[in-house]
């Protein structure tokens, strides 16, 4: 449908010590770049928007940084074999967590089929 995907947090809000990851801190180095351009890097190559946050000048000038450079095909691979299967935030297939976030929703559709 031609639908663009936004990532929740490009940075995983900083989580899994995401910002000196070695494994990212090693493909960094080979591009003169930071880990977070890197990260930046490999989720534009996927088509994927991102909107990192920062509230530092110098951060948010190596956050825009991303542009003249390309992550190779092998290095996108590495990339990807951080993925832990699981979403960092929480879990889409747990009922509690659901109910929590669209509990009253869910009431609304319930109510209008009675
Ligand atoms: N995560 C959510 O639940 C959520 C929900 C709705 C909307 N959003 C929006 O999505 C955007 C991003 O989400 P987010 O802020 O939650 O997570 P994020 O962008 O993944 O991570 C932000 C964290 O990374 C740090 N950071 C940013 N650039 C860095 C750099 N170059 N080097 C080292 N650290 C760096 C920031 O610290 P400093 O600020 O100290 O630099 C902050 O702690 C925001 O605009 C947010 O409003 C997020």
């Amino acid at each position: 449908e031609d639908i663009r995907v936004e990532a929740w947090a490009p940075f995983a809000e900083g989580r899994n010590d995401i910002f000196t990851n070695e494994t990212i801190a090693e493909t960094a180095a080979k591009y003169g770049k930071s880990n977070g351009q890197v990260i930046l890097r490999w989720l534009l190559q996927r088509g994927i928007t991102v909107i990192p946050k920062s509230v530092h000048k110098n951060r948010m000038e190596e956050n825009i940084d991303v542009f003249d450079f390309e992550l190779s095909d092998d290095d996108m691979k590495k990339m990807a074999s951080l993925n832990k299967n699981e979403s960092q935030f929480f879990d889409h297939r747990d009922p509690v967590t659901i109910e929590q976030i669209f509990g009253s929703s869910l009431k609304m559709v319930q109510d209008d089929e009675k």
